[in-house]
């Protein structure tokens, strides 16, 4: 059952499936599949994770556009764009663009762009701020007023095995990624027609 994979942890309410080294050739596998694209879809969709009533599922992806990626967003609502405030983002995220335009044409219309999240952001960079103004120019609302910072207690945590709101509550991560996930909750109350396209 899919819900063997399924693990509690230290955070209440948080349960992870974490990913294996099966993951990697999971694509060569998955290319004798008929309903490839769908498979992770299926397996969410069965009854006993509808029994988990859980209100959100995080999908983390690869950066690649693979497989694994399309099924990720064929099983998802929506998509949440992690940007980097570097010079070339802004080149990958059209191509991101035009995958999600290609999924919702041929297996998921109602595929959401739920936001872009600029992550590794220095404001005293001028770079940083200029990947900030294009994002913000060219997407518009799209770009969530959140800005993840580069922060050193993030690169710190995962090698305490800790999210950081447990290492670091009170630390510039830890505010920005509250202040991200309160944003996104406030958006699906709030779903507007803008963010359709
Ligand atoms: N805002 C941040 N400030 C400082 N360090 C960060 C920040 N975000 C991520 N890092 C660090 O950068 C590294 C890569 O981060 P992360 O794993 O989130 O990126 P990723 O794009 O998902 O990478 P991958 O492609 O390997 O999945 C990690 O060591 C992480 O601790
Ligand atoms: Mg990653």
């Amino acid at each position: 059952m899919p819900s063997d994979a399924v693990k509690n942890t230290s955070v209440e309410n948080l349960l992870i499936i974490p990913a294996t080294t099966d993951l990697s050739s999971a694509d060569i596998n998955l290319m004798a599949n008929e309903k490839r694209s769908f498979m992770l879809h299926d397996a969410l969709h069965q009854p006993d994770i509808d029994s988990l009533a859980l209100d959100y599922i995080l999908i983390d992806c690869p950066p690649s556009l693979n497989i694994l990626t399309v099924n990720a967003m064929i099983a998802s609502d929506a998509v949440v764009v992690p940007l980097q405030s570097e010079f070339f983002a802004l080149e990958g995220l059209s191509q991101l663009m035009l995958t999600i335009r290609d999924i919702r044409q041929t297996a998921k219309p109602s595929l959401r762009i739920e936001g872009v999240v600029l992550t590794m952001y220095d404001k005293r960079n001028n770079l940083c701020q200029q990947v900030e103004a294009d994002a913000r120019g060219n997407l518009g609302d799209l770009v969530f007023e959140t800005v993840i910072p580069r922060n050193v207690r993030l690169s710190e945590a995962p090698s305490f095995a800790l999210p950081i709101i447990d290492y670091d509550p009170a630390s510039k991560g830890s505010h920005a990624y509250h202040a991200l996930a309160k944003e996104i909750i406030d958006r699906e109350r709030t779903p507007k027609n803008r963010r359709a396209s």
